[in-house]
């Protein structure tokens, strides 16, 4: 008797208690707030600034404004329990030292431009060559490697961090003085906004886009997620990367994901352009073509619920899974990052638009603006 009345009550309190944390977890309200600290010091002395913006929901980003990376991005299960869904360092050292793009903001061109050069009105302009004979994310030293004024701005949405650079004429080889500005924004709607601008005062060429390496179950491989992509059509590559210029349909091949696939299934079928990319490394021609945001991906982890999805004003997005991930890094939290361990997925304008006439143009003239913005958003399912 005595027994079965205490299993009554351990039964009783468990009941009660579940939902309690619950409720604390995943439904307790705070103030969205945004907070700087100082996050060290580059090797030419110039100092680093981290910023910690949080929702109302108690979803936090942590932004520095070393290539304006997006540090940590923290986001809810579906039993309401917060993970890191992004890679990283914990310090700068780390991205310092040796990263892969964790995080930062790509420019001035994200993606490739093919033999590291390019004509504009008439005249012929020669980049660095970072990828085999090609130019990769911007050169060099590309908007990555740079440090960004940070602001905070108010938004009606919920925090916002404003960051602006300006890249001088010449700065990588591209002509023109463009002046920059990225605002990110955490919404309580638990969305990570990104609105890119620029000018310029001569003809140049500007592909701007996010490089965070996304793992919604915070730990091992990434094959286990399912990826959808708004996309009846890719853009097929060299060997080196770079595309031939074919718009070419998904159909029938291991790249379409129009309908919601597990990524790990075909990524090492016997297929020329993912023996190209040593897996998935390629642009996706999203269906929507109209320039205002619009759905382009969704990504869901079965084990954690957690869904991620992609709307994008852009004409592209490159799914790039992560391939030459070696496990030579050691990220957050001491975790070696394998081939294959995050996924990215960069919106954007075509890569190597600017050799290839045949796609949506990248040019910037002065007077004009550039305009670009990507969401991403969280829940569960
Ligand atoms: C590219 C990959 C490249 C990676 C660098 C991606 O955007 O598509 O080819 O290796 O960036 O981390």
């Amino acid at each position: 008797m005595k027994i079965s009345k205490a299993i009554f009550s351990v039964i009783a309190l468990a009941l009660l208690t579940v939902p309690l944390w619950r409720l604390d977890t995943t439904t307790a309200m705070v103030t969205p707030e945004i907070k700087k600290q100082a996050f060290g010091m580059t090797a030419s002395r110039e100092a680093v600034e981290l910023y910690t913006l949080t929702n109302a929901n108690g979803v936090e980003a942590r932004i520095m404004t070393y290539g304006g990376t997006v540090v940590s991005l923290k986001v809810r299960d579906r039993h309401g329990v917060l993970g890191d869904v992004v890679l990283g360092y914990e310090t700068l050292e780390g991205y310092l030292k040796n990263s892969p793009y964790f995080g930062a903001i790509i420019g001035r061109y994200g993606n490739r431009i093919g033999k590291a050069r390019f004509s504009l009105s008439g005249k012929e302009y020669t980049l660095g060559k970072n990828n085999g004979e090609n130019t990769l994310h911007g050169g060099f030293k590309g908007f990555d490697k740079v440090i960004w004024k940070g602001k905070e701005v108010k938004s009606k949405d919920g925090v916002g961090l404003s960051l602006s650079y300006v890249s001088k004429d010449g700065e990588e080889g591209f002509p023109g003085n463009l002046t920059v500005t990225v605002v990110y924004t955490l919404t309580n709607n638990n969305e990570l906004k990104i609105e890119y601008s620029a000018t310029t005062d001569k003809y140049t060429v500007v592909n701007l886009t996010n490089h965070s390496y996304f793992n919604l179950a915070c730990e091992g491989a990434i094959l286990n997620h399912e990826l959808m992509i708004d996309a009846s059509r890719f853009t097929p590559v060299d060997a080196g990367l770079i595309p031939t210029g074919e718009l070419r349909s998904v159909k029938g091949t291991p790249m379409d994901f129009t309908r919601s696939t597990v990524i790990g299934a075909r990524i090492d079928q016997r297929d020329e352009q993912l023996t190209a990319g040593r897996g998935y490394d390629h642009n996706w021609v999203l269906n929507n073509v109209t320039g205002s945001l619009a759905f382009a991906a969704r990504v869901y982890e079965p084990r954690s619920g957690r869904v991620m999805e992609i709307y994008t004003t852009e004409p592209g997005i490159q799914f790039y899974s992560g391939n030459f991930l070696d496990g030579s890094i050691t990220g957050k939290g001491g975790q070696v990052y394998k081939q294959r361990y995050g996924l990215c997925l960069e919106t954007q304008h075509f890569p190597d638009s600017p050799n290839k006439p045949g796609f949506p143009s990248t040019v910037l003239k002065p007077g004009q603006r550039y305009n670009s913005s990507t969401i991403y958003r969280f829940s569960v399912r």
